[in-house]
């Protein structure tokens, strides 16, 4: 049996994912590669956050095949609910409980001032919720509920952390000590490109590949792929250090990049002859992916009872939390009321 009891020996991991489907390569090497890793060394609480989705979310029509697919990848691309909980963020509600009493020690200044916020305003000027100045104090409740203390994430989440860790300093200092100040752990992949070679890798500029991808469709999207400009013939000597497609190849051909890139200046190798090698690598590192998900759905049910699973073990751990939450703020607690 896991420990995820109070008295844990191993720190705790917390990271959350909104619900976007299908995940492809960028997800993987920014952020579940990470995930996978850390399993092995500690206790991991991975969450599906669909309450911060809609903080943007046009239409809710494909949330919830959105969540069954990207866990479906979480698990192919090997996040194991065996060692790790798995689960959707709202199946646990006292986390927007939490929110709301986080909210009340928050000084709105902290919140106006995210850089994330800004942006967002300025991304859909017709929609600035309530829920969207919120965020940062949802995704302090996330990882407190569960006092999540190490945070995998990407770089653009590090000033939420910040905030994150001075909402639960404040608490803990108007309330007593109950949070540990969750530290971010940057993942180890940088930005990845898409095959642009100029945007992030996203699915809305659908410049990605996804992990689930056949191989024919791996190489059919690789051969779209933009190389480098300046290179217009075969014979022209062609320029890796500005190349996306070389870029690719550093993380799915390690083994051979040195070779590429001698091969790629003396124009020794074309750029349909790199794309098609590197849709190769790209697909023998994620077939082991395609097995998994294929096996994880030829179990029906798999994945529902994964994240029911999932929701009993956060619950266990929210309830506690819960508790001593409201112990310490001196909250008349219903549960100690006689039962009538
Ligand atoms: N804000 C994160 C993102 O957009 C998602 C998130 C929500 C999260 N809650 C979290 C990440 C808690 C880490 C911990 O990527």
């Amino acid at each position: 049996m896991l420990n995820f009891g109070n008295n844990q020996m191993t720190q705790r991991v917390f990271s959350g994912f909104r619900p976007t489907g299908k995940q492809h390569i960028g997800n993987y090497l920014g952020a579940i590669q990470n995930w996978v890793s850390l399993q092995d060394e500690y206790d991991c609480v991975y969450c599906v956050v669909d309450i911060h989705a809609l903080t943007t979310l046009e239409t809710t029509e494909a949330l919830r095949e959105d969540i069954y697919e990207m866990v479906l990848d979480w698990l192919a691309a090997g996040i194991d609910p065996e060692k790790s909980i798995v689960f959707v963020q709202s199946h646990v509600p006292q986390v927007m409980e939490l929110h709301t009493l986080f909210s009340m020690v928050t000084p709105l200044s902290w919140l106006l001032r995210v850089p994330t916020f800004k942006e967002k305003v300025k991304m859909q000027p017709h929609n600035v919720n309530y829920g969207l100045v919120g965020y940062p104090v949802l995704m302090t409740a996330d990882i407190a509920l569960y006092k999540g203390e190490v945070v995998p994430v990407g770089e653009d989440q590090l000033p939420h952390l910040e905030l994150a860790r001075e909402i639960v300093r404040r608490f803990n200092s108007l309330y007593g000590f109950v949070f540990p100040e969750p530290q971010a752990k940057l993942t180890s992949f940088p930005l990845v490109l898409g095959l642009d070679g100029v945007q992030k890798m996203s699915k809305s500029c659908n410049n990605h590949i996804e992990i689930a991808a056949p191989p024919q469709e791996i190489l059919e999207r690789v051969m779209t792929a933009v190389t480098d400009p300046a290179r217009r013939y075969r014979s022209d000597p062609g320029h890796p250090d500005i190349c996306n497609i070389f870029r690719l190849h550093k993380f799915f051909t390690p083994e051979r990049v040195d070779e590429i890139a001698r091969e790629c200046r003396r124009s020794g190798i074309g750029c349909v002859d790199c794309k098609q090698m590197l849709a190769q690598s790209i697909s023998s590192a994620l077939e082991p992916f395609r097995q998994r998900r294929a096996a994880v759905i030829a179990k029906p049910n798999y994945v529902a009872e994964v994240l029911a699973d999932g929701a009993n073990q956060a619950d266990a751990i929210a309830k506690e939390t819960m508790e001593e939450v409201k112990e310490k703020m001196k909250l008349l607690q219903r549960a100690k009321l006689p039962v009538r």
